[in-house]
């Protein structure tokens, strides 16, 4: 959680920056006083302060001062009356990150929060007791710079923990590679991992570097390891031993530092016993082994992740939803077999299909979503020609998926295949879709 201060005489406007804050994923806490804000600080205690100019006792640049005074550089926001730029030029000069002038948009301190510290963090909900312990062993973790086996169903959240563990080591500020080894053939996936010599095979018409020389310095993501051929196997656990690897048709090794983090939704025990999968990598691979349990038997998690995936998109649609009781009870008596990634997208669908900021559950919308597709549902459901309606969802999706094609087809029930059919069919370029 990203902790901030709030300093602010005026309740009113504390109270109302305190709710918009925690809405964005902030875990805000307010002071009315600057003297007993001072007196509690500590170093570490927050990761961003904003403070108001005008107060009786001691002014936001005393105040600023005294911070700096602590030796806490956290970084602080001024936020200054309208025509006092002096004022705010001055706590600029004394330290202060920036500056926000009364009165203004939450958008427009979002936009100087985010400048002040982007959000490469990745904002994960964890409020089932299991998920907590799970990400205080990540973090631990994460530190060793060991390789980790993060293992769970599919949609548990297997590549988000890999990149919270990337994020939260020593190596977080080198690059996340990832490659997905159930996606390419064999031979491509070896070109992939290790990259090639010129003239290694035909095509291969300049050098070509690889991931793993991609991510040196920083870490490897191995996603679906268990879909790797045997015999590619040997020459990955050769990289991983000996810290090298060999370029396809290169002559000599080269030297690589990568911390490898691999993820598996199967039971690679059992491959191994099957003997589809090399039970030296097995256990180099298994260092330490993270188990995602099922959304189903962490159930705490589900309406915080409904709601962290509805507020996330409102927000950048600059709307407020509501989650109804009757919605929350829905999603609770679901067993969300493709987990966190079903409970993402039913999230999404739902906001864009649904004409009210309260929502409800599907069957409220007296359309039965067995037999069609939620495009056709959603259709259904809409006033106005067909072909306007289709068209204004394909593109609202779009624009909410930021023009992630794979993203709108799942959130849509169809194939990236029909979206990009209906792109073209309707005419829609990427311009209005980012417009
Ligand atoms: N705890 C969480 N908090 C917020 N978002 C989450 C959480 N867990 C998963 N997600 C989101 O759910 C989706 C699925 O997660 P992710 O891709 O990490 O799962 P996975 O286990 O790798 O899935 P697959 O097996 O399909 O590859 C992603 O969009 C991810 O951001
Ligand atoms: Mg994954």
């Amino acid at each position: 959680m990203r902790n901030v201060l709030i300093l602010d005489d005026e309740i009113d406007m504390a109270l109302a920056l305190k709710e918009s804050l925690k809405r964005c994923g902030f875990s805000p806490v307010v002071y009315h006083n600057p003297v007993s804000a001072l007196s509690e600080l500590n170093l570490g205690d927050f990761e961003l302060i904003i403070t108001d100019m005008k107060m009786p006792k001691m002014d936001g640049i005393e105040f600023l001062q005294e911070v700096r005074k602590k030796g806490l550089f956290t970084p602080v926001i001024v936020i200054t009356g309208y025509g006092t730029v002096e004022n705010a030029v001055d706590a600029m000069k004394l330290g202060a990150t920036d500056y926000i002038m009364k009165p203004f948009a939450f958008e427009s301190l979002q936009r100087v929060i985010e400048r002040i510290m982007p959000s490469e963090e990745t904002d994960m909900v964890a409020e089932s007791q299991v998920m907590k312990n799970l990400l205080s062993i990540v973090r631990d973790v994460a530190k060793a710079d060991i390789t980790v086996l993060v293992t769970g169903e599919s949609g548990t959240g297997k590549e988000i923990i890999a990149r919270k563990i990337h994020k939260s080591s020593l190596r977080a500020d080198k690059p996340f590679v990832a490659i997905n080894c159930a996606a390419i053939s064999e031979h491509l996936l070896e070109s992939e991992l290790f990259g090639y010599e010129k003239g290694a095979f035909t095509g291969a018409t300049e050098k070509r570097i690889g991931k793993f020389e991609f991510a040196n310095k920083g870490t490897l993501l191995l996603d679906e390891i268990s879909e790797m051929a045997y015999p590619l196997q040997a020459k990955l656990l050769r990289a991983i031993q000996e810290r090298e690897i060999d370029r396809v048709g290169g002559k000599t090794p080269i030297p690589v530092d990568v911390r490898i983090i691999a993820t598996t939704n199967r039971d690679l025990l059992s491959d191994v016993k099957a003997g589809r999968f090399r039970e030296d990598l097995y256990y180099r691979l298994n260092v330490f082994p993270i188990k995602i349990p099922a959304l189903r038997e962490r159930r705490d998690d589900i309406v915080p992740l409904a709601d962290f995936f509805i507020k996330g998109l409102a927000q950048k649609m600059g709307r407020g939803f509501e989650l109804s009781d009757e919605f929350k009870k829905y999603l609770l008596s679901k067993n969300w077999e493709g987990n966190v990634r079903e409970l993402e997208n039913f999230a999404y669908r739902t906001v864009v299909v649904s004409k009210s900021d309260t929502l409800m559950p599907p069957h409220e919308e007296k359309v039965s979503m067995s037999n069609m597709s939620h495009m056709e549902a959603s259709l259904s459901s809409s006033k106005g020609t067909i072909k306007d309606m289709e068209r204004d969802l394909v593109v609202k999706t779009l624009r909410e998926t930021s023009g992630n094609r794979t993203r709108a087809a799942e959130v849509l029930g169809v194939t990236v295949r029909t979206i990009r059919n209906k792109l073209k069919e309707y005419s829609i370029t990427d311009e209005e879709i980012n417009s």
